[in-house]
């Protein structure tokens, strides 16, 4: 019999987004983000759909809380909603944004939950979109301002910060594919918008070392493994812009203090617009961190190619059997993967901040969700995870995408990653299988023979 066990300090949790769970859209003085805008606008988000009620957490934070507690969870990662603290992204501060944030937290602490904090996951103040949004230089000092007034509100409190989430998929989904808010789809603007949320990483963790906070402050980044499709030397290199353009542009520079000069090259060559840098500013990107956030989902399977523009690369049909519902290539050892190469290419401290699927879920009638299939998608992460642990990647903790269903950006309701079910008609909770699954899994460290 196989046991995956866990050292007893490893950390155990789940993730969900403000936007995607809390509704409350204009409620109590909050302001208008760019996510907002993008769903009421016919045409952007399938059905129709949109945030404004989401999972009501904004009304029920209280019973969810309760449920991550029966569930086990132990670290608990949520987003602030700038716009409900800044209803017009700098100037006055919205008193009870800032309460209702410290409500959820105050009572994640007193359920035994330790709260981890992401100050950005997508939902920008509209007020500063049409300041140009990210592409505009003072965006980065804006969101810095807004982390100062967070860190003080929840000063002792947190012990896991995290500045930016996913700064690629804002950048590219958001600015250069145009399939994410603000709805732009211009290469040149995404990377000029890659600059200013590094910027904006830097000079919020600068703030948070100037302020003297305890706890620990990061950045979370989207982790696709890109594999060459074939042995092919120009599949090779293909992989390698690939790579260069999701992970290494973004990790590079707050790692390392520079962006990749191979891929600066190539994107001079191919006429893109490069991003404007000011002196101090490889200084401010390049603040230490305490650890790194990695999600994972899937992993790229790339070709030499003309269907992307400008790192002129295909992506290949993935050789795996599984898809997700969101058509994502379910490949575990991608997982293994990214982990080993964090540790071997950047040396840093891991915090697993996102992993998880979407799977058709059915309510059945005897009122339960059996998710075999979201099961086996955790059951294989969760033991790949254990492996390249024991291979030597400094990982400590791991958070489920998601706690509950939720409002999954472009694609609306329709894709499901929760691990407690939401019917959104009458907005019941049901834990799922795999919530339960995950909870004797956290309870047991991994040691009980029967989980695996
Ligand atoms: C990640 C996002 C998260 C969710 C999952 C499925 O990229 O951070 O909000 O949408 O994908």
């Amino acid at each position: 019999m196989r046991r995956y066990p866990f050292k007893e300090d490893f950390l155990w949790g789940a993730s969900a987004a403000a936007f995607q769970i809390e509704g409350a859209w204009d409620e109590d003085g909050k302001g208008e983000s760019i996510w907002d805008r993008y769903c009421h606008n016919p045409g952007n988000v399938a059905n129709g759909d949109t945030g404004d009620v989401a999972c009501d957490h904004y009304h029920r934070y209280r019973e969810d809380i309760a449920l991550m507690k029966e569930l086990g969870i132990q670290v608990q990662r949520l987003s602030i909603s700038w716009p409900r603290i800044f209803p017009r992204g700098t100037g006055k501060i919205n008193q009870k944004g800032l309460a209702f944030y410290r409500d959820v937290i105050d009572c994640m602490l007193e359920n035994g939950i330790q709260p981890f904090v992401v100050l950005y996951h997508w939902d920008l103040p509209q007020k500063l979109q049409d300041a140009g949004g990210w592409a505009n230089r003072e965006t980065a000092s804006w969101f810095a301002d807004y982390a100062q007034v967070m860190f003080e509100a929840l000063r002792g409190k947190v012990r896991f910060w995290a500045t930016i989430l996913e700064p690629q998929v804002i950048a590219y989904n958001g600015n250069w594919m145009g399939n994410m808010a603000p709805g732009i789809k211009d290469f040149s603007t995404a990377l000029q918008v890659a600059h200013n949320l590094l910027r904006g990483h830097g000079l919020a963790v600068k703030r948070f070392r100037e302020m003297g906070m305890t706890g620990e402050i990061g950045i979370i980044n989207y982790f696709p493994t890109a594999y060459p499709a074939t042995e092919a030397e120009e599949d090779r290199k293909a992989a390698v812009r690939h790579d260069g353009a999701w992970t290494r542009w973004f990790l590079d520079p707050v790692v390392k203090g520079r962006y990749p000069e191979d891929m600066w090259r190539w994107y001079q060559e191919q006429g893109v617009v490069l991003p404007e840098l000011c002196p101090g500013d490889r200084e401010v990107i390049s603040q230490k961190i305490d650890f790194l956030g990695v999600n994972y989902y899937y992993s790229d399977f790339v070709k030499a190619g003309t269907d992307i523009w400008p790192t002129m690369v295909s992506l290949a049909k993935p050789p795996v059997e599984q898809f997700t519902q969101m058509g994502w290539p379910v490949y575990p050892e991608g997982f293994y993967d990214a982990l080993m190469r964090v540790q071997r290419d950047y040396g840093i401290k891991m915090i697993v901040t996102e992993n998880g699927g979407a799977f058709h879920d059915v309510v059945n009638w005897k009122g339960e969700v059996n998710d075999d299939a979201r099961v086996n998608y955790l059951h294989d992460h969760l033991i790949q995870l254990h492996r390249a642990i024991q291979d030597g990647a400094d990982v400590r903790g791991y958070l489920v995408w998601s706690i509950m269903d939720n409002f999954e950006w472009a694609f609306g309701y329709e894709k499901r990653f929760g691990i407690v079910y939401i019917d959104y008609p009458t907005q019941k909770r049901i834990v799922k299988e795999s919530g339960r699954w995950y909870g004797k899994v956290i309870r047991s460290r991994g040691t009980k023979e029967e989980l695996w």
